[in-house]
């Protein structure tokens, strides 16, 4: 078992979160947000790795022998929205806020480097730390696995900080903990014609309108009472005056699923639902996809080695309830073992709120909660490797 304090170092992670924060960058602009990271890894001495990547750091602790190497994603970028939290270090770029968190995540396991530098000597293996670009975007985690970042890792771990959990809880759960989060459009093609001769034309609004309509009973008909998915149309643009019938109608919409058995019956359906429709209605239609992350789907052996070290930290080990947000953390799983968490920062709003916040006091908990993760999962790693190898050569 392993226990970090970062009491330490908890003023100089508030006073990093808090630089972050006045200074948010969008997904892949995130440029002043990089160069600060690889300042504050420079300056604790920590090794910093050539991915090639523009936007986003990725640091190394550890390795001197040839033990395993695990990563710790932290995501960086921020979003599209005006700050309204009233706070003294609020975003100092108009119309640009860290509303998701992300500077909380990137000066957490800034502070997780910084513990395990300070023992790095101990660790049976290496800590690749993955300071990921663009997850708002659902793009960083695939560049960096385009770059080669997860090459040779044999576990990897993420969080997100959670509004609704109080500061000491940490949401562990095996299997789905976020969800698949597809986009569509749909563009319906039919024939105008002057509104009071809807005869000599192809109504695509009124398809459109019993295509949303028969939509809605994907969920209650297609999907079992013990799997979940949203289906939401958020959009719908036809038409140019009251007096003519539209030759097109166009809407979209997302699709959150949390098994991929679930998202290929949903996706399906929507485009027997949709075709079947037009065709009903004599009009043509088109569905195109925006492909969102898959599921976030957790290791159960991960999930029971990070309940049994936040124990041992004395943390609230709660079983959180999966979200219906994406995350491209999802990508890393499909690579690797792993685990994502949710930590408790007990917020005032939700992911993505003008006003969202979190209570500091969280950064030196998850700074050594990932510190004490890290190092128990090298030594299992490692343990495991001993074992195999025995076992191999008994069996030889
Ligand atoms: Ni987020």
């Amino acid at each position: 078992m392993s226990e970090f304090s970062a009491a330490s170092i908890e003023q100089q992670l508030v006073a990093i979160r808090r630089q972050l924060h006045e200074h948010p960058e969008l997904s892949h602009e995130e440029y002043e947000t990089t160069e600060a990271i690889r300042g504050w890894l420079t300056e604790a001495g920590i090794r910093i790795k050539d991915y090639g990547l523009k936007t986003g750091v990725i640091a190394e602790v550890g390795g001197r022998n040839e033990g395993p190497i695990i990563a710790i994603r932290a995501d960086i970028d921020a979003l599209p929205i005006q700050e309204e939290t009233g706070l003294s270090f609020a975003s100092k770029i108009p119309g640009k806020m860290h509303a998701c968190g992300h500077d909380f995540h990137t000066a957490a396991i800034l502070g997780t480097a910084f513990l395990l530098k300070e023992q790095e000597q101990a660790l049976q293996g290496t800590v690749r730390f993955l300071f990921q670009p663009a997850e708002e975007k659902a793009k960083g985690a695939k560049q960096l696995i385009a770059s080669g970042a997860l090459e040779g890792v044999s576990a990897v771990f993420g969080m997100h900080n959670k509004p609704d959990l109080p500061v000491g809880t940490i949401g562990i759960k095996e299997g789905p903990i976020m969800a698949a989060a597809d986009g569509f459009v749909v563009e319906v093609a039919g024939r105008g014609s002057h509104a009071a001769v809807p005869e000599a034309g192809l109504d695509p609004i009124v398809t459109a309108a019993h295509m949303i309509t028969a939509l809605q009973s994907i969920v209650s008909r297609n999907v079992s009472a013990l799997d979940s998915a949203v289906v939401s149309v958020t959009r719908l643009h036809a038409g140019t005056a009251w007096n003519i019938i539209s030759d097109k109608a166009v809407f979209d919409g997302t699709l959150r699923t949390f098994d991929e058995h679930v998202r290929t019956t949903v996706r399906t359906r929507l485009e027997q639902v949709v075709n079947g429709v037009a065709a009903a209605f004599g009009t043509t239609a088109q569905v195109k996809w925006i492909e969102g992350p898959p599921p976030v789907v957790n290791d159960q052996k991960w999930a029971d080695q990070a309940t049994v070290t936040a124990e041992a930290l004395g943390l609230t080990v709660v079983q959180p309830l999966p979200s219906p947000a994406g995350e491209d953390f999802s990508f890393y799983l499909k690579e690797a073992e792993g685990l994502f968490v949710f930590l408790g920062t007990a917020g005032p709003e939700e992911w993505h709120h003008p006003a969202f916040d979190l209570d500091e006091k969280a950064l030196p908990i998850a700074a050594s909660f990932f510190a004490s993760l890290a190092t128990d999962a090298l030594r299992k790693l490692a343990d495991d490797r001993l074992r195999g190898g025995r076992q191999h050569s008994e069996i030889v």
